[in-house]
């Protein structure tokens, strides 16, 4: 059951697709402080979920979360803001309730950081709806909070194969070399990410005709080989004369505005730049009908960055800082105003009095950007997405944003941001993945690797030893770092591995992933999800429960030839040694030790559950999904929902799609059956 209460007169943001009537009186749970935040005393025990994509754990207790997207690429453990702002949490304890505060602008959550049993929600604004779930469970409450927001953005079949990606493909043929390195090496690819540099000087909707002669025929060549070329798209549009999106832009006004009415100006990467208004609804329209210049050169899928929107300076704040420096140079600086000056150059981007100083026209009402931050990237990517279904409308283009707010989840995915090659933020991605299914992004994953830093043999193999159950499954990199690409370290036969796993999974996460849209279910969830009257369940953070009946326990540390393991059940464990080989062993409920190479990866599976795997391949064209070998871990008749369809139109519903493998008595035995054919039945039981 779900509950509206509306302090004040919130804007509209587009989270939530179900027109509530609000409540005459204010939720009972929360007790009202003088400056207006709301307080909710917790036990001991209790456990707070959610927030999407943030920092620390699954459990979130014990820290302070600022729900405002921020670009700031160093998510070191103190930091409280990310790309996101998923302003939605589960309280489970005594009380098990769910609350989405619903406004454009921050909202703090101290989650007992202040007072260990005191939940404080603060809101930047006095403007905002809270809504209220009670449920029979804490899958309940985010189905119902998921039905709230409406249906998770839908993505193409292809985009859930392995996508490479790195800050640098300057050219077409480093591109070529890219795809023929994985062809060479037998190492399955199908999307190659091109970054800002396929652009002339970075400006939107254009392409370097000398580094990327011919472009569409190039996206048609990449095509035979079985590769998509995703490009990135920038927020921000370059000041340039004659260049036709900002000649457009300033035209029909379509830019960000100053106190004074000007253009607003930020430096982002092309240097100097206007941010599109996309909370306008004509911007809107405009600013995403650019895309078809790109969809017309064959292109099927995007990802849309620095939409918080990042400002690396403002004219004013640079003048400012200039002026400081040029005002310093030649004295005899003390420390404090040296350190008072260099706050002032590293407080350039992405500052407060920047996202203060310029307004948008919301369909006739201004607003201060500052009030209404969180809803900048959610409608670039609104933006395209609608302009997709206005020019592609049967088919699914891929689309994945950097910045986003609840709402954006029906239009497009999302990749974590500027991440580092660092053991901690594989975790990091680990512990995300069931919060930010929580709040409706199915399509994500982080930049595996690492963006930043130099990423090493072992890190990269145990990543993606994670990253093959991801549904954006993307190496990137950063300008400047050691290559990332899976052939630049050393014997590529582990790596051919490891992802053919993915492959030969394919049919089943795209099956899961699919289940999880159409029913607002969660792919990942933390264990607790599934095992509600298991305590020490609810204290596992580094283990997920993944689609129907599997376990995951990722290996996330350096050095490390295995880890502890809980079972909250007896399970199969399943190693993969290679897509097609693999050792089973029965074990009981309780904690193990599990041994797995760097080269392996591990699985568990709950009783009574089905595995359908096909042949691993080295494209997703090329996947039969005619044939499949079983694992099948049961002791009485039962059934796995396999979801096929072509994988690209939007018709997503019809019955014919959901096929039945099942396991059936037959004689005394257990036998397997399908429509499909069965090649192969590892029975456990
Ligand atoms: C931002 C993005 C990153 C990209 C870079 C250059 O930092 O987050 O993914 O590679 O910009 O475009």
């Amino acid at each position: 059951m779900f509950k509206k209460y509306v302090y004040g007169s919130p804007v509209e943001t587009g989270a939530v697709v179900i027109d509530l009537f609000p409540e005459a009186d204010k939720p009972q749970m929360f007790d009202e402080t003088e400056n207006g935040s709301l307080e909710f005393i917790m036990t001991e025990t209790d456990i707070v979920y959610g927030l999407g994509e943030a920092n620390r754990g699954i459990n979130k207790r014990g820290y302070i979360y600022s729900s405002f997207c921020t670009d700031d690429p160093n998510h070191t453990e103190e930091k409280r803001s990310l790309y996101g702002a998923h302003n939605f949490i589960i309280i489970d304890g005594f009380d098990r309730i769910g609350v989405f505060v619903d406004t454009s602008s921050r909202v703090t959550f101290d989650i007992g950081y202040t007072d260990s049993n005191v939940l404080t929600i603060t809101t930047d604004s006095s403007d905002f709806a809270l809504y209220i779930i009670t449920g029979d469970s804490l899958y309940d409450i985010v189905r119902q909070f998921r039905g709230l927001i409406g249906r998770s953005y839908i993505a193409p079949k292809w985009a859930f194969g392995f996508q490479q990606s790195r800050w640098s493909y300057k050219t077409a043929d480093e591109v070529r070399e890219v795809v023929r390195n994985y062809r060479k090496h037998g190492i399955p690819l199908d999307a190659v990410c091109l970054d800002i540099d396929y652009m002339e000087r970075y400006k939107d909707f254009t392409v370097d005709e000398t580094a990327f002669p011919n472009f569409k025929e190039f996206v048609a060549e990449m095509r035979c080989e079985g590769i998509r070329l995703v490009p990135i798209i920038d927020a921000a549009v370059k000041i340039e004369d004659g260049y036709d999106v900002y000649v457009e832009g300033i035209h029909d006004n379509h830019f960000c505005k100053t106190a004074e009415g000007g253009d607003f100006v930020a430096g982002v990467w092309p240097g100097k730049t206007h941010l599109p208004d996309f909370l306008n609804s004509n911007t809107r329209k405009w600013f995403g009908d650019k895309y078809k210049t790109l969809l017309d050169c064959g292109i099927e899928g995007f990802w849309n960055d620095m939409n918080e929107p990042a400002i690396f300076y403002s004219d004013k704040g640079l003048k400012a800082a200039l002026d400081a420096a040029a005002e310093a140079n030649g004295k005899e600086l003390d420390i404090n105003s040296f350190f008072e000056l260099r706050d002032k150059l590293m407080g350039l981007s992405n500052s407060i009095e920047d996202y203060s100083s310029f307004y948008h026209n919301m369909d006739g009402k201004v607003m201060r950007h500052d009030t209404v931050h969180n809803l900048y990237g959610f409608n670039m990517t609104r933006a395209a997405y609608e302009a997709f279904m206005r020019h592609e409308p049967d088919k699914r283009i891929l689309l994945f944003s950097r910045s986003s707010y609840i709402g954006m989840h029906r239009y497009g995915g999302i990749w974590t941001g500027d991440n580092q090659s660092w053991w901690s933020h594989l975790l990091l991605n680990i512990k995300m993945m069931p919060s930010l299914n929580m709040c409706g992004f199915l399509y994500a994953g982080a930049d595996i690797g690492g963006f930043g830093s130099n990423c090493t043999r072992d890190l990269l193999l145990r990543w993606i030893a994670f990253g093959i159950f991801t549904p954006l499954m993307r190496n990137h990199s950063a300008l400047g770092t050691r290559a990332q690409e899976c052939y630049n370290f050393g014997d590529t036969e582990d790596f051919k591995n490891i992802i053919s796993i993915r492959y030969s999974m394919l049919p089943y996460i795209y099956s899961e992933y699919m289940k999880a849209a159409l029913a607002d279910k969660m792919m990942f969830r933390p264990l607790s999800f599934d095992y509600p009257d298991d305590n020490f369940a609810a204290t596992v953070e580094d283990q997920l429960m993944f689609g129907d009946g599997l376990m995951l326990a990722p290996v996330y540390t350096q050095n490390a030839v295995g880890r502890y393991v809980y079972l909250p059940e007896d399970m199969l464990y399943i190693k993969f040694t290679t897509p097609t080989q693999r050792r089973y062993a029965l074990l009981p409920k309780g904690n193990h030790y599990i041994d797995v190479a760097v080269n392996e990866v591990p699985l568990f599976m709950r009783k009574n559950k089905l595995l359908p795997l096909c042949r691993p391949t080295d494209r997703t064209d090329n996947i039969d999904e005619s044939r499949f070998e079983i694992i099948a871990y049961v002791d009485k008749p039962c059934e796995y929902v396999l979801y096929s369809d072509d994988g690209y139109t939007t018709d997503y519903d019809r019955p014919e799609h959901f096929d039945s493998i099942s396991v059936k008595e037959d004689n005394g035995k257990l036998v397997a059956f399908s429509r499909k054919t069965i090649v192969k039945v590892s029975l456990f039981n």
